[in-house]
């Protein structure tokens, strides 16, 4: 049968979509790259915002005439919505005419067996299927991810989150905290290098509270990066609660490990911070910048702030403002409050900050953001800095792009150099997003 997947969300959606096409193939299924050529459609979601279950739901509508040609055609059509939408709303989703099976991002292991299930039934009958199991153990240990070719591969190192952040519905859609033993990921590492990679980013919802068998992240992290052939190593998504020094000195000692950290702040106002759950205080997050900017220098530092949390006052949105500049982060996601239910905050607190409010405060961050990225990459103009080419660019003929050390993207005119070669580029230009460089041209020396 053939199976077309969508993939919705975070870069550990990306990295489960491509366990579950190696679930899938390994079972006897022909992944397809056209909808149209398939008789199941499998759709990994994400439920971080309502927008991302907007998103969703606008996508299944239009999965409304494909179904009933199918099953015309065919007699059984399978729609399934896989991710952490699928583990949020359960039952409800079956509800919608398009989808027939639930599966949550546990449950990836049982997809061959639940899609032969749905398929093999008299549709009339309507049959679905559900699976959405939080598990305390599931890694997909021994699954070997089916990846798309590039410099970069995932690799998974832990699941869960156990910070239970107000705001958040991941610990709900994602469980608990569990981390893989060093010698798997090890393992998987040395075979990556093999298959061509070159840079590993290290994934996890809470990547630096990896603990396994007594093994730190610390440990962790030096062990990879010192996998020969392995030219980058990154992680995402840290919490500023687990950065201890030996840490922030693994980074800075390493030549291999990106100098790069994404420290997510949420709020500048104590206040705010509190009834968030997040553990720290502004005073804190600005000592761990420094401290980071001492042991690490020209560490890029970019971070993720929520507007519009409930009861934030002007005063709350003013100490956002001022932690920014304070702090000056290279880069910014920043986001409306949006409640989800089931967490902490929806059952305390009412999302009692008006839209309109809450669009002024993230216009306000936007702008004041792009200004301070904006100085920080013009700062960059005339200095020559390393990218990992990744290939050519869409977005200008005759161009290619890659990424600095610290994450920026930069765009140079094409070279022969291949994706994964290091590259010293001169910066000769720089917007708020992008910086634009040149081949070095060697210096030619007159004698007198
Ligand atoms: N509303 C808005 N933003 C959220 N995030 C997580 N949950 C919510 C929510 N309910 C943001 C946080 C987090 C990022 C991945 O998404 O900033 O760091
Ligand atoms: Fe959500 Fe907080 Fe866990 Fe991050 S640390 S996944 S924001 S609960």
């Amino acid at each position: 049968m053939n199976v077309f997947l969508e993939t919705y969300g975070c870069q550990m959606n990306i990295s489960d979509s491509e366990v579950i096409r190696s679930v899938l193939s390994n079972a006897g299924y022909t992944l397809v790259p056209v909808i149209d050529q398939a008789q199941v459609v499998l759709i990994n979601t994400c439920a971080i915002r309502e927008n991302a279950h907007r998103k969703i739901y606008g996508r299944l509508d239009t999965l409304r005439p494909l179904r009933k040609k199918m099953q015309q055609e065919k007699g059984h059509f399978v729609v399934g919505l896989l991710g952490c939408m699928a583990q949020n709303l359960k039952e409800t989703i079956l509800k919608h005419p398009v989808v027939n099976m639930v599966v949550g991002p546990d449950n990836y292991r049982a997809l061959p067996e639940l899609i032969a299930k749905v398929s093999e039934t008299d549709t009339n009958k309507n049959l679905q299927v559900i699976d959405a199991d939080l598990s305390e153990y599931e890694t997909y240990q021994g699954i070997d991810p089916n990846r798309f070719d590039g410099v970069n591969a995932w690799v998974v190192i832990m699941r869960g989150c156990d910070n239970f952040c107000t705001f958040c519905v991941v610990p709900y859609t994602r469980g608990r905290e569990r981390s893989r033993a060093l010698d798997d990921i090890l393992g998987e590492v040395h075979a990556l290098v093999l298959q061509g990679f070159q840079q590993v980013t290290l994934l996890g919802q809470n990547v630096n509270s990896y603990q396994a068998n007594g093994i730190s992240f610390a440990d962790l992290i030096l062990e990879v990066a010192n996998v020969p052939g392995i030219e980058r190593v990154r992680f995402t998504s840290p919490h500023p609660k687990d950065f201890p020094e030996p840490l922030l000195e693994a980074i800075a000692i390493h030549p291999n490990i990106c100098k790069h950290i994404h420290l997510p702040l949420q709020s500048g106002s104590d206040r705010i911070l509190e009834l968030m759950n997040r553990t720290y205080t502004k005073n804190e997050f600005i000592q761990l910048t420094q401290k980071i900017r001492q042991i690490i220098p020209n560490i890029s530092i970019t971070t993720d702030i929520i507007v519009g949390f409930p009861t934030e006052t002007e005063a709350d949105q003013q100490e956002t403002i001022d932690l920014i500049k304070t702090v000056e982060f290279d880069s910014a996601y920043i986001f409306k409050y949006s409640e989800r239910k089931g967490t902490i905050a929806s059952k305390k607190y009412p999302d009692d900050v008006p839209p309109e409010v809450k669009t002024r405060r993230i216009v306000a961050l936007f702008d004041l953001q792009h200004e301070i990225s904006l100085n920080k990459n013009q700062a960059k103009i005339g200095s020559t800095i390393n990218v990992m080419v990744e290939g050519e660019t869409d977005k200008r003929p005759g161009f290619q792009m890659g990424k600095s050390d610290g994450n920026m993207t930069v765009i140079f005119p094409s070279t022969p150099h291949l994706p994964g070669e290091l590259i010293p580029l001169e910066i000769k230009n720089a917007t708020t997003a992008t910086l634009l460089g040149q081949t070095l041209t060697i210096p030619v020396l007159t004698q007198t």
